[in-house]
């Protein structure tokens, strides 16, 4: 009888000290659930240079992070702050000078949302980003990394002699980050793998240049192209596959000297054809003759400078071409 008294009293002894418990508990946690997590991409987020992006991080659950504290770092340099927002106010002043004028929150502080948003991506700000989130009991971090694509240079494509009857055809692009694919495909849009080589090279500033060669059989008119891309960007260059032989220099050689005598012709046409309407606005020309020139008859000279005074007068008739030639004439001969 005696036994089963004391485990009575153990038992509401017990559930006291939990009731208290709960009573402590509860109030805490309305005031304030100061356990979250953040959620964060588990892949990289990928931009391209001097566009913009967001690097997502959110509460879960969804909390208010109005009253809380939002730090956006790299992760080797907490004191150097990417985005700092503190005492209900973004901390522009605590940011580093790199991103104080680019980085912003994406929007929907409230609704647990402490996404960040950069503008004018540069290739620097590639790489790891820390979303810390602090309240006064707890504090959270994940991160987020950031890739930037940059589309490099045109290809350019080059052909030297391969020997055997084959071409060496070389293809280059520089300035690429990631490593871009770089393809080769002839005229009918089947890519060439045989015998391919692709040489990768990252500069001091991380840009990758690519160059690739091949040795290729030509044949008459076909073309192969050469593409570097990444993802929807690609470049692309084409080439005839053919070595510039003597032969070819030569037929080079004649096309340009039959251009020059073609040229010479032109010219000489030209000169005579001028000449030609020259005589023939002479002939129009009422107001001159040869015999009047000739005569150097004071007179006649001086109604003939009279006349080409009224022609200047209205040198709109399309005569003006001839009228100086004239002048000239009478002038000198009026002097003598
Ligand atoms: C960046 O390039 C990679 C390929 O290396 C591609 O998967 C990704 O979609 C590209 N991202 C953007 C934003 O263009
Ligand atoms: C970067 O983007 C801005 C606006 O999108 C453009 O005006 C500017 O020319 C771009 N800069 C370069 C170097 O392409
Ligand atoms: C947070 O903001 C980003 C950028 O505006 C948006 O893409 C994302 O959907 C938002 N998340 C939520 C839960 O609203």
């Amino acid at each position: 009888m005696a036994g089963h008294q004391k485990t009575e009293t153990r038992h509401s002894v017990l559930s006291l000290m939990v009731m208290l418990l709960a009573a402590l508990t509860v109030p805490l946690a309305a005031q304030s659930p100061e356990v979250f997590s953040l959620t964060t991409p588990d892949g990289p987020v990928g931009t391209r240079w001097n566009s913009s992006v967001t690097l997502p991080c959110e509460l879960s659950p969804l909390l208010n992070a109005e009253p809380l504290e939002v730090r956006w770092y790299r992760p080797d340099n907490y004191n150097t702050h990417a985005f700092l927002y503190k005492d209900h106010n973004i901390q522009k002043e605590s940011m580093d000078i790199q991103y104080r004028d680019r980085a912003s929150l994406a929007g929907g502080l409230e609704r647990g949302n402490v996404s960040l948003r950069l503008e004018r991506i540069t290739l620097e700000d590639r790489g790891e980003y820390v979303c810390q989130v602090t309240s006064k009991q707890w504090y959270e971090k994940a991160s987020v990394f950031l890739t930037v694509n940059v589309t490099g240079n045109e290809p350019v494509l080059s052909v030297a002699d391969g020997g055997g009857g084959q071409v060496h055809v070389t293809c280059s692009s520089e300035g690429w980050s990631p490593q871009p694919i770089l393809t080769w495909k002839n005229k009918q849009g089947t890519e060439i793998t045989n015998g391919v080589e692709v040489q990768k090279n990252m500069d001091s500033q991380g840009l990758v240049s690519v160059s690739s060669w091949l040795l290729y059989s030509p044949s008459d008119s076909d073309w192969i192209s050469c593409t570097v891309s990444l993802s929807e960007e690609n470049l692309e260059g084409r080439i005839l596959p053919r070595v510039p032989t003597q032969e070819n220099w030569r037929s080079a050689f004649i096309t340009i000297l039959i251009i020059n005598v073609l040229v010479v012709f032109v010219v000489i046409g030209l000169f005579f054809w001028n000449k030609k309407t020259e005589f023939l606005t002479f002939k129009k020309n009422p107001n001159t003759n040869d015999e009047t020139e000739s005569k150097g008859d004071p007179t006649e000279i001086t109604t003939l400078v009279k006349d080409e005074e009224d022609n200047n007068q209205d040198s709109d008739r399309g005569t003006v071409q001839i009228t100086p030639v004239s002048k000239m004439l009478g002038r000198h001969q009026y002097g003598q």
